[in-house]
């Protein structure tokens, strides 16, 4: 695993968005061999996106290539809902980008059969040629999209019930009121991720700090579903120096060194 710690959120911003950039334009896609990017949600990326739309807009990295698949979203609230992970990804990143309307896959969490548009999700990826980047931000209890604890590490996309913990932080999104916070979710599994042939985890602030401990120097544990991430050849965790502020100093100095 990779550990790149940064003194703070704009640092950790500008640092992933220029990775994603030099993979996509090294990558060198085109129609017929497009470069599949899994995306997140959340406050954490939103300086991500900003970083890769201005990229985009001086035209140093282009969209017109790029497929997408996000995370995860909210069963029972339409696209255009306020708070739907829809509408977030395209005020926040797609209309502002050259990407293709086409090219954009999200869960639907209106689905009649919710079963068969999860087992249709993992078939998309897979017809796309899966995916090569895995974007994600990750939650206080250490969850990735919305694999709660003690998901299985095989998982795949699936409807997941969401903790009391998760609702309580997600409802600052829905004016702080916790009755308006779906209780289930859409959630690509960690399964899904793992299978990505690269895994960018983003992590800022000392909220996180517990999460990143046990994603690094805990033991692999379904309980803390990103430790998954250290059984992946290319995973990567950039975080600020708050979220990296429960490691041990010997492990914050040897990242930072073989990083310098
Ligand atoms: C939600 C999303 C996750 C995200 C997490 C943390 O639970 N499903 O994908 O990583 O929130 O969000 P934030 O970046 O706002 O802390």
């Amino acid at each position: 695993m990779r550990v790149i710690i940064k003194p703070d959120y704009q640092s950790v911003s500008s640092w992933a968005a220029h990775y994603i950039a030099d993979r996509i334009k090294r990558f060198a896609p085109t129609p017929n061999h497009p470069f599949v990017l899994g995306l997140p949600t959340g406050s954490t990326p939103l300086g991500v996106y900003n970083e890769l739309i201005k990229m985009n807009q001086q035209k140093q990295i282009s969209f017109a290539d790029v497929i997408t698949f996000n995370m995860d979203e909210y069963v029972g609230l339409p696209a255009d809902h306020p708070q739907s992970y829809h509408r977030f990804m395209f005020e926040n990143f797609f209309n502002h980008i050259d990407i293709k309307k086409q090219n954009i896959h999200i869960l639907n969490g209106m689905a009649q059969d919710v079963e068969k548009e999860c087992a249709n999700y993992e078939k998309s990826i897979l017809t796309c040629g899966g995916i090569e980047l895995f974007l994600g931000g990750i939650g206080e209890d250490g969850h990735i999209a919305f694999n709660e604890p003690f998901s299985s590490l095989n998982s795949r996309t699936r409807v997941q019930v969401l903790t009391s913990d998760t609702i309580r932080v997600n409802s600052r999104f829905f004016d702080n009121d916790i009755s308006q916070v779906p209780s289930t979710a859409m959630t690509v599994g960690v399964g899904t991720i793992m299978d990505a042939r690269e895994v960018l985890i983003l992590a800022t602030g000392a909220k996180k700090a517990k999460a990143v401990y046990h994603g690094i120097e805990g033991a692999i544990s379904h309980k803390w579903t990103i430790s998954a991430l250290q059984n992946h050849e290319r995973g990567i965790i950039v975080c600020d120096d708050a979220a990296a502020s429960q490691l041990e100093p010997e492990t914050i100095k040897y990242f930072k060194d073989i990083e310098r």
